[in-house]
C-alpha cells in the first residue's frame, strides 16, 4: 500500500488507515483478525481505534493481534481518549481523566507507546492550556509520540495552535473528522460539531494541518442507495442525517461514475479521498462489517481521479 507523509511527523503512514470502532463487539474478534490480518498482507500498517470503541474491546482485540503476531514496531496506532466511556458523549477532558485514558489505552493495546493521542471530542469548559500541557507531558513521559484532535472547531484549534506556538510545543498533527462525498442534514448533533465543511477545508489548507476522514463512505449510504434505488433500506438514523436531494443527486452521479469508468462506487468514495488536490495531506479511516468490504474500500487506492471526475462529482 502506497504511504504519505504527515505534517510534523517523522514516520509516513498507510495511505488508507482501518478503523476498528466495531471490533470485538459488533463484530466477532475472528472477523476483526481477519479484517487485520488482510489489511497487514495489502501492506497497511496504520490503525484507528478509540478508548471507548466497545468498551475497551477494540483496544484489546488490537492489543492480543499485535503480541500474535509479533509486528508491534510495524505498525501505527492511534487511539482517542478524552470521552467518558461509561456515559458515551459525555467529555473527560481534565488532566487526571486524559492520563488514566492514556494509561488504560496502553495497557489495553499492550503497547509502550501511543503513536498518536487524539482528544475524541472536545469540552470548551477546559482550558486548552491545562488540556496542552497534559499532552505535552504524556509525550515527555514517553508514552505517546503525537497529539491530536477530532471534533474539534476551528475556533478551538486556531485557540490550541497559539498556545503551542507560544509555548514552543507541538501542534496537533492532526484532525479527524467526518469527510466524505455526502451532505449530512444535522449540523448539531450532539458532540459532533460537522463535517469536514469548505470553512474547514480553508482553514486546512492555511494551517496544513492533515485530515484524518471518518465515515469515507458516509457509513454505506450511497452503496445503499445504489442496491435499492432509494434510501429505504437505510437505518433509521441513517435515514435520518443522509436522506436528502442532495445525496440523493450524489448517489446518482456515482451511479453515473461507476458504469463510465468502471470502478465501484466504494472504490470512487476511497479514491475521491485519496485523490484530493489540496495543500494538506488527508488519507480516509475506512470500515467494514465484513471482510469483502475492506477488500473492496482498499481497492479504492488504485481509483485515479482526474479533475474532470472531480468536477463531476463537486458541481452543484
Ligand atoms: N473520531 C470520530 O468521532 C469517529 C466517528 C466515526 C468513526 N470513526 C472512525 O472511522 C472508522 C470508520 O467509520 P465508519 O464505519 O462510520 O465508516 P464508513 O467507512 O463510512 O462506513 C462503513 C460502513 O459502510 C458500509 N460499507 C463499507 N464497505 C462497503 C462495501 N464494499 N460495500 C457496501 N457497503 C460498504 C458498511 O455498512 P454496513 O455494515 O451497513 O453494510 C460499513 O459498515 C471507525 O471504525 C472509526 O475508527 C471516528
Amino acid at each position: 500500500m502506497r504511504t504519505i507523509q504527515l505534517q510534523g511527523v517523522s514516520f509516513p503512514v498507510s495511505a488508507i488507515c482501518l478503523g476498528t470502532a466495531y471490533f470485538g463487539s459488533r463484530d466477532s474478534e475472528a472477523l476483526s483478525r481477519e479484517e487485520l490480518n488482510y489489511y497487514y498482507d495489502c501492506g497497511g500498517r496504520f490503525l484507528n481505534t478509540a478508548h471507548e470503541y466497545g468498551y475497551g474491546a477494540s483496544e484489546q482485540v488490537i492489543g492480543r493481534w499485535l503480541r500474535d503476531r509479533g509486528n508491534r514496531s510495524e505498525m501505527v496506532i492511534t487511539t482517542k481518549g478524552g470521552e467518558d466511556d461509561t456515559k458515551p458523549s459525555a467529555t473527560a477532558m481534565r488532566r487526571e481523566e486524559l492520563l488514566e485514558d492514556a494509561d488504560v489505552s496502553l495497557g489495553r493495546l499492550a503497547i509502550d507507546c501511543i503513536d498518536f493521542f487524539l482528544l475524541h471530542i472536545d469540552d470548551p469548559d477546559v482550558p486548552v492550556a491545562e488540556i496542552l500541557d497534559t499532552l505535552r507531558g504524556l509525550q515527555k513521559a514517553g508514552k505517546i509520540r503525537h497529539y491530536g484532535c477530532s471534533n474539534w472547531s476551528v475556533e478551538r484549534m486556531e485557540e490550541a495552535d497559539a498556545y503551542a506556538d507560544a509555548h514552543g510545543i507541538e501542534r496537533f498533527v492532526m484532525h479527524e473528522i467526518e469527510w466524505n462525498l455526502s451532505r449530512r442534514n444535522t449540523v448539531n448533533r450532539g458532540w459532533f460539531v460537522k463535517w469536514l465543511d469548505e470553512d474547514y477545508i480553508a482553514w486546512h489548507e492555511r494551517t496544513k494541518m492533515p485530515v484524518a476522514a471518518y465515515s469515507p463512505m458516509a457509513m454505506g449510504v450511497f452503496s445503499k442507495y445504489a442496491a435499492a434505488g432509494n434510501f429505504d433500506t437505510c437505518s433509521l438514523y441513517q435515514r435520518k442525517f443522509y436522506e436528502s436531494d442532495f445525496n440523493r443527486r450524489m448517489a446518482e452521479k456515482l451511479m453515473v461514475l461507476a458504469r463510465e469508468t468502471g470502478y465501484s462506487i466504494v472504490e470512487l468514495q476511497i479514491g475521491y479521498l485519496c485523490s484530493q488536490p489540496r495543500g494538506f495531506a488527508d488519507f480516509p479511516i475506512v470500515g467494514s462489517s465484513k471482510l469483502a468490504q475492506l477488500q473492496e474500500s482498499l481497492r479504492g487506492t488504485d481509483c485515479h481521479f482526474t479533475q474532470d471526475m472531480l468536477d463531476y462529482l463537486q458541481e452543484e
